[in-house]
C-alpha cells in the first residue's frame, strides 16, 4: 500500500553537543527507515537554540548532514523574549519546557510564560511540554491570550481529559501522543530504561487515550536517544528512540481494529500539515507491507541509541521503500538518501 511521507513533528537529533547519542546523518536514516519524510526537532541540544546564532550553528549541521526535509524549533528562554518573533519564519515553532525534562531550558516564572505566549506569532506553532497541572495552566494561558497551543506528549488520562474539555470550550488547544505513552505501562520497564518523561503511566492511562482517540491530533515519536550505557547508569537520562518503530506499532493496531488508516493518516499526515503549516512535498510516497510480520529489535536500527523500548514486540507492518522528491532514498531495509538530501521545510 502507497501512503504519504509522515511527518514527524517532535524528534531530538542531538547535535550540536550529542552526536554520540544521534546525529543528523544516523537520526534522519532512522527517519527514513521509519516511514517519516519531514521531522521538527527540538531546541533542548548542547548548546540548545535560544537565538539567531545558536539557530544558524544547528541549522549548518542539519543542512550539511540530513537526509529527510527538516526544520528546528526555538526554545523559549529567560533572556531571549524580544528575540524570537523575527525568527518566527524561519522555525518549526517555539518550545517550551514548562516542566523539569532533558537539557537546560526550563521557564519557571509565570511571568515569563505569559511574555512568550504574548511575543509569538499566533499564526506560528507554539508548543509545550507541560505534565499534569503545569498543562492545566498552560491551557489556561493560551485561553486567556485567545491563542492556538500545541501540547507535546500528553500522556495521562487526568491530562487528555482536560484536553478534551478545553477543545469543547472552542480553545485552540492541539496536541499529540506517543507511541511509547499508547503501548507501555509503567510496569513494562525496569529501572533506567524506563526513564522517560512525561513518564509511563498506568493501564488506565493506557486505556484513556486510547478511548479518546478522537481528541489526539498527532501522534509523534518523541524520538529522544540516550544510549543504553547511559540508559543503564547510575543517573539515567529520560527518553526513548521512537522514530523506527512508530509505523510498524501503529500499523498492528490497526491491523487489530484499534484504530482505521484513516485515523493514523490523519494524525501522522493531515492534522500536522495543518497545525504545523508543514508544505506537502511533490513526489513523495512510502511503500508499506500491512502484512509483513516481524518481531521488533535493536539489531540493524539506525539510530545511535543502539536500543529500543520494544524489543521483541511481534508487529505486523513494514516500512518497504520510500520515495523522497522523485529519489528513491529508502528501500529493502537500505538508506539511499545522502546527507545533505534534505531540505529545509519552509514555513507556509
Ligand atoms: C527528551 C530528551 O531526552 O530530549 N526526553 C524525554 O524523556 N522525553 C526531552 C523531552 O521531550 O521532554
Ligand atoms: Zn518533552
Ligand atoms: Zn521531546
Amino acid at each position: 500500500m502507497r501512503i504519504p511521507g509522515l511527518i514527524d513533528p517532535h524528534v531530538h537529533m542531538r547535535e550540536p553537543g550529542g552526536a554520540h547519542k544521534e546525529d543528523w546523518a544516523s537520526g534522519t536514516a532512522a527517519a527514513l527507515a521509519g516511514g517519516f519524510t519531514q521531522v521538527l526537532a527540538m531546541p533542548n541540544t548542547d548548546p540548545p537554540v535560544v537565538d539567531r546564532a545558536t539557530l544558524m550553528g544547528a541549522e549548518a549541521r542539519a543542512a550539511q548532514s540530513a537526509r529527510c526535509d527538516y526544520a528546528l524549533y526555538l526554545g523559549a528562554g529567560a533572556d531571549n523574549l524580544s528575540d524570537t518573533a523575527a525568527l518566527a519564519d524561519e522555525v518549526a515553532g517555539l518550545k517550551l519546557y514548562l516542566d523539569q525534562t532533558y537539557g537546560p531550558l526550563r521557564l519557571d516564572a509565570l511571568s515569563l510564560w505569559r511574555a512568550h505566549f504574548d511575543a509569538w506569532p499566533k499564526a506560528r506553532p507554539l508548543v509545550a511540554h507541560a505534565e499534569g497541572r503545569t498543562l492545566a495552566a498552560a491551557i489556561l494561558m493560551a485561553a486567556l491570550v485567545d491563542r492556538p497551543l500545541h501540547l507535546a506528549h500528553v500522556a495521562t488520562r487526568e491530562e487528555i481529559l482536560l484536553v478534551r474539555a478545553a477543545k469543547e470550550r472552542g480553545f485552540k488547544i492541539t496536541c499529540e501522543v506517543t507511541p511509547h505513552h499508547l503501548f507501555l505501562t509503567q510496569n513494562d520497564l525496569e529501572g533506567g530504561w524506563g526513564e522517560v518523561r512525561p513518564r509511563l503511566g498506568t493501564q488506565a492511562d493506557v486505556a484513556a487515550l486510547w478511548a479518546n482517540l478522537d481528541v489526539i491530533d498527532c501522534f509523534a515519536t518523541d524520538h529522544a536517544p540516550h544510549t543504553a550505557a547511559e540508559k543503564a547508569s547510575p543517573e539515567p537520562p529520560p527518553g526513548f528512540p521512537g522514530l523506527e518503530t512508530a509505523l510498524p506499532l501503529l500499523l498492528t493496531a490497526v491491523h487489530e481494529g484499534r484504530l482505521t488508516m484513516a485515523d493514523l493518516l490523519d494524525r501522522m499526515d493531515e492534522n500536522i500539515r495543518r497545525i504545523f503549516r508543514v508544505p506537502t512535498q511533490p513526489e513523495t510516497w512510502v511503500e508499506v507491507d500491512l502484512e509483513a510480520e516481524h518481531t521488533l529489535t535493536a539489531q540493524g536500527l539506525f539510530s545511535k541509541a543502539g536500543w529500543t523500548p520494544f524489543e521483541g514486540w511481534q508487529v505486523r507492518g513494514a516500512v518497504q521503500k520510500v520515495v523522497l522528491r522523485g529519489e528513491t532514498v529508502y528501500e529493502d531495509g537500505q538508506v539511499l538518501a545522502q546527507p545533505g538530501f534534505g531540505q529545509r521545510i519552509r514555513a507556509q
